[in-house]
């Protein structure tokens, strides 16, 4: 059988499920009831899973877990964490019951400002071009009327445009900079045919321009960025240096003082940098997958804000200032709370409304909190007992598993490694010793 096909995405999912086990799998019977095995039982609810995205097949499960105990500016959450890393709702949970008998979390939106571009050439001369923008600019506004109508109900909308020259960078480059306030919504939908209806409509007008020749002006592409370093949040655990306590050996002093120079070494080497971000990662898209987010945007953003400084560097800051150490982190995020998924799945609207349904200022917060609290775990571990033990402890579930053990050797196992150091070989052999 031939692994190439024309016309697959037209083939019903039954056909589609009989091609692809017929032509990639020895055992093509047990690969199709694979996938029928994750199918939902109810037939509409898998049919709007079917509909998230194009050649669906099946459902891929990821653990929805949950961490309890979070104070945020003095409101109590338990945040919904969607993740397959075991490890990361322990820390979350940890983290968020430490500090909830230090005051909580704080947390702050400072701005929600997004922004998208026109990208485009111009090859006339660059005063004519300035010219036509200024006379035309609000004629390019009101051409999007139409699909701005409800947003500037709900307090949104267009909040400027402005022409940037970029030809330093790039021959005949020029830009359209709109930016935008998408209230509730992430925003990428309206963004996007704002930009378009503004680029078609900037062409159009161009070509009946006596000041420029509309031939000199070419659209490349209209899209928003995802790199929003005006939509930013900001969130901060702060107590007594005196009051760091239940750190092992360390006495709460050391613990501070190690903490902020772990902290240091993330600002000035990028190899600790990029995996000190990658735990407040874990802390971010799980709460940003659980909510229905777009956690790519997120990352691509918040990776480019670490490095707006001219280098990768880590995205929390430690103090100690006049004896009160303080933790804090400050990234961009574009998260909605309405349109998208979040009206769609099911699971999506179970982790709003156990969040109360927050606005998406609120949901900013929370998921800054829950970035910073990974931040906070990781490093406590790291400096006190190292992150193995715990790691490897969440692990040896997964190892069970994978072994596929028996129900009272799973119970013998954890037990007995209560008090041993966790290993893929050893485990194995206490197995084969039962
Ligand atoms: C593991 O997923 C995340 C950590 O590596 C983060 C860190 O080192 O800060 C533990």
């Amino acid at each position: 059988m031939k692994n190439e096909i024309s016309g697959f995405s037209k083939l019903s999912k039954t056909e589609k499920i009989e091609w692809i086990t017929k032509s990639f799998f020895n055992n093509p019977e047990k690969a199709k009831k694979k996938l029928s095995t994750y199918w939902n039982l109810n037939p509409e609810i898998q049919l709007k899973h079917d509909e998230f995205i194009e050649n669906t097949l099946s459902n891929f499960y990821m653990p929805l877990g949950v961490a309890p105990n979070f104070l945020i500016n003095n409101k109590s959450y338990t945040i919904p964490m969607v993740i397959e890393e075991s490890s990361v709702i322990a820390a979350a949970s940890n983290s968020a019951k430490y500090w909830l008998k230090r005051g909580g979390f704080h947390a702050k939106v400072i701005d929600i400002e997004k922004i998208g571009h026109i990208h485009f050439t111009y090859s006339g001369i660059k005063k004519n071009l300035v010219a036509f923008f200024e006379k035309n600019k609000s004629i390019l506004l009101e051409k999007c009327d139409e699909i701005t109508s409800n947003m500037k109900i709900r307090g949104g909308g267009i909040l400027s445009i402005e022409l940037n020259d970029k030809t330093n960078a790039l021959d005949n480059y020029f830009k359209i900079c709109v930016k935008f306030n998408t209230v509730d919504s992430m925003g990428a939908n309206f963004i996007n045919s704002c930009l378009e209806i503004i680029a078609s409509s900037m062409k159009d007008l161009s070509l009946k321009s006596n000041l420029i020749d509309g031939n000199d002006l070419d659209i490349i592409m209209s899209i928003l960025s995802n790199y929003v370093p005006n939509c930013l949040v900001k969130s901060w655990v702060s107590c007594p240096v005196k009051d760091l306590g239940e750190n092992g050996q360390l006495s709460p002093d050391e613990f501070a003082k190690k903490f902020v120079q772990a902290v240091k070494i993330s600002e000035i080497d990028k190899y600790r940098a990029v995996t000190h971000n990658k735990g407040i990662m874990n802390g971010i898209d799980s709460v940003a997958i659980a909510t229905g987010n777009d956690f790519r945007a997120i990352e691509s953003g918040i990776h480019a804000y670490a490095s707006k400084n001219g280098s990768y560097e880590g995205l929390t800051k430690a103090s100690i200032i006049d004896n009160i150490f303080t933790l804090e982190i400050t990234i961009p995020l574009s998260v909605g709370t309405v349109g998208g998924l979040t009206n769609l799945h099911p699971l999506v609207k179970w982790s709003l409304e156990l969040l109360k349904n927050p606005n998406s200022k609120e949901l900013m917060k929370i998921i800054c909190v829950a970035g910073l609290a990974q931040n906070f775990a990781a490093i406590r571990s790291l400096i006190t007992s190292g992150i193995q033990k715990g790691h490897m402890k969440m692990h040896l579930l997964n190892i069970l598993n994978q072994i596929g053990v028996k129900k009272e050797e799973k119970l013998k196992a954890i037990e007995y490694f209560k008090n041993d150091i966790v290993s893929h070989k050893k485990v194995e052999k206490f197995i084969r010793s039962l």
